[in-house]
């Protein structure tokens, strides 16, 4: 595998692969087989957990990792340029969470280097890392995502985490449900739609909100009305979805937006976390995989 950049260029048997070593990594059955080697981390966009992450995971892996700055473009190089002069220093992966929807596409067909790309979330397309992490976590609770109900709730127009997740869902045969207004529908085949939070709730195995992403907004949105019809409050939990219901959110959650607080204060806010924590094993399968 040279690149990690999209669920839809992985094999099914490669995402088992890496899941079966994020599992022996968290178990300390495995250990680095990259020690030593050389990996950049870009974040051309706000980012807490991924970039976390993802320096965790070469640390552990005992890679050096080096951070681009935001200087690093600023003479007016290019990003193909700036890669492949680091590639000639010895940087073998690049880590990048860029604003581009689809950037990765046009940049490994323009570069002139086997330089590794992994992509840590490119504009309102993909977010590959967090959609494996999401299922490490899912497996780990309920054992398979096959035949279960997996509510994807909120801003899915602009959620890499939404499509990302679905792709892989689809893969594993999971039962994937949209649920959004209008405002932020999008258009997603072979999956259920609903535009009601309770139907969403309904038998669901996995709520999985969404961040409201003020910053790819277009227009402006009626927040309250969204609040009230589709923010999880311990109410509609308890009204709505069954008891074990799992609850997950990829960050950075808007307290009482998309979550009411005491809600992620309580026990159903422990996988939220969790999916920080199982985000580092995930990451160091991927990278261990490209590098090796
Ligand atoms: N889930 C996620 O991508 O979070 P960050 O933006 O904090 O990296």
């Amino acid at each position: 595998m040279q690149n990690f950049t999209d669920i839809k260029k992985v094999e099914t048997t490669e995402i088992e692969e890496i899941l079966k070593l994020a599992n022996d990594f968290e178990q300390n059955k495995a250990q680095s087989s990259c020690a030593g080697k050389h990996i950049a981390l870009f974040f051309m966009e706000p980012s807490t957990r991924t970039r976390f992450s993802f320096e965790m995971a070469a640390n552990k892996l005992n890679l050096h990792k080096y951070q681009f700055s935001s200087s690093t473009l600023a003479k007016g190089e290019s990003l193909k340029d700036a890669i492949e002069n680091l590639y000639q220093l010895g940087i073998s992966c690049v880590v990048l969470r860029h604003q581009q929807a689809g950037i990765f596409d046009s940049l490994i067909n323009e570069i002139n280097c086997p330089m590794h790309f992994i992509n840590a979330g490119d504009g309102n397309h993909t977010h590959p890392t967090q959609a494996m992490l999401d299922l490490y976590t899912m497996n780990k609770i309920l054992g398979s995502v096959k035949g279960k109900k997996i509510s994807i709730i909120g801003d899915i127009k602009h959620s890499r985490v939404a499509h990302a997740n679905v792709t892989l869902l689809k893969k594993f045969g999971a039962d994937i449900w949209i649920c959004a207004p209008d405002y932020f529908k999008d258009e997603i085949k072979d999956v259920t739609i609903t535009r009601n939070l309770k139907d969403a709730l309904k038998d669901a195995s996995v709520a999985m909100t969404l961040r409201v992403q003020k910053e790819r907004l277009e227009d402006r949105i009626p927040i309250f009305d969204y609040i009230h019809d589709y923010g999880i409050t311990m109410k509609k939990l308890q009204e709505y979805a069954p008891k074990d219901v799992i609850l997950m959110h990829p960050g950075p959650v808007n307290r009482d937006v998309e979550i009411a607080s005491d809600v992620l204060d309580s026990q159903y806010g422990q996988t939220i976390l969790d999916q920080a924590h199982n985000g580092v094993f995930v990451r160091m399968a991927i990278i261990d995989t490209l590098l090796r």
